[in-house]
């Protein structure tokens, strides 16, 4: 299984005539926040996959298209506190939304984040309980606290993050939000046995097919390069 996964800027790559071209082989794509949802609603309609999104900080509560007004992206699936298991048997879940720096939508404090990921626990339990596992993949916006976050108000990762990561374990966790501008700024990190990865731009990961028969999660692409994967516990 191919994931095609989404964020924080448009590329000419995937909003362009050679998205099917390129992306063929997607079968599940996932957006990280700060996308229109025109962009969102492209991928859906140009590869016919199912898409599962959470929203940034720049999105708007109403966005005015040139097919009429949108709450929400059409046919996409909105992850925010929810958890959802899909056709494949990957379990995810999703928190939207960044450090609330100003008064604009989708920013959350510290202790609002604590609430909204808590609020997702009793379902990991659950999860544990009638799957054998809490969680595969978990999707935000923002990236935890001190791992691929940066020092500014906007940008600090969430504490939360951190504690479901380290308690919960999901085999994936896929950020946005932190813009990549120099090769030096990490973008993957193992963090225990979760697998960190800044999305910014666009991501293709590939799964083990044979173990998600199994009901188990193992990633088979991307690998990294040793500089690229730092290592915190
Ligand atoms: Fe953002």
């Amino acid at each position: 299984m191919k994931i095609l996964a989404v964020s924080d800027i448009e590329l000419p790559l995937i909003y362009g005539p050679n998205i099917r071209e390129r992306f063929h082989d997607v079968d599940l794509a996932i957006g990280c926040g700060d996308l229109p949802y025109y962009y969102l609603e492209y991928i859906i309609s140009m590869l016919d996959v199912p898409l599962y999104y959470v929203r940034g900080n720049h999105a708007h509560k109403t966005e005015v298209t040139c097919f009429g007004e949108r709450k929400y992206p059409w046919g996409a699936d909105d992850l925010h506190r929810r958890v959802r298991q899909n056709a494949s048997n990957l379990i995810m879940a999703g928190i939207q939304g960044c450090q609330r720096y100003n008064t604009g939508p989708y920013q959350y404090t510290q202790g609002q984040m604590w609430a909204l990921v808590l609020s997702l626990v009793p379902k990991l339990m659950l999860n544990k309980l009638v799957h054998g596992r809490f969680l595969d993949i978990f999707v935000t916006h923002a990236p935890p606290w001190q791992l691929q976050d940066m020092e500014d108000l906007p940008h600090q990762g969430i504490k939360a993050f951190r504690w479901l990561d380290k308690v919960f374990q999901p085999a994936l966790h896929l950020h946005g939000h932190i813009h990549i501008y120099r090769q030096v700024s990490p973008v993957q990190t193992m963090f225990g046995s979760t697998r960190m990865i800044n999305v910014f731009g666009f991501r293709e990961i590939t799964l083990d097919d044979h173990s998600l028969a199994r009901g188990k999660f193992k990633i088979l692409t991307p690998e990294y390069k040793s500089t690229e994967l730092l290592k915190q516990k």
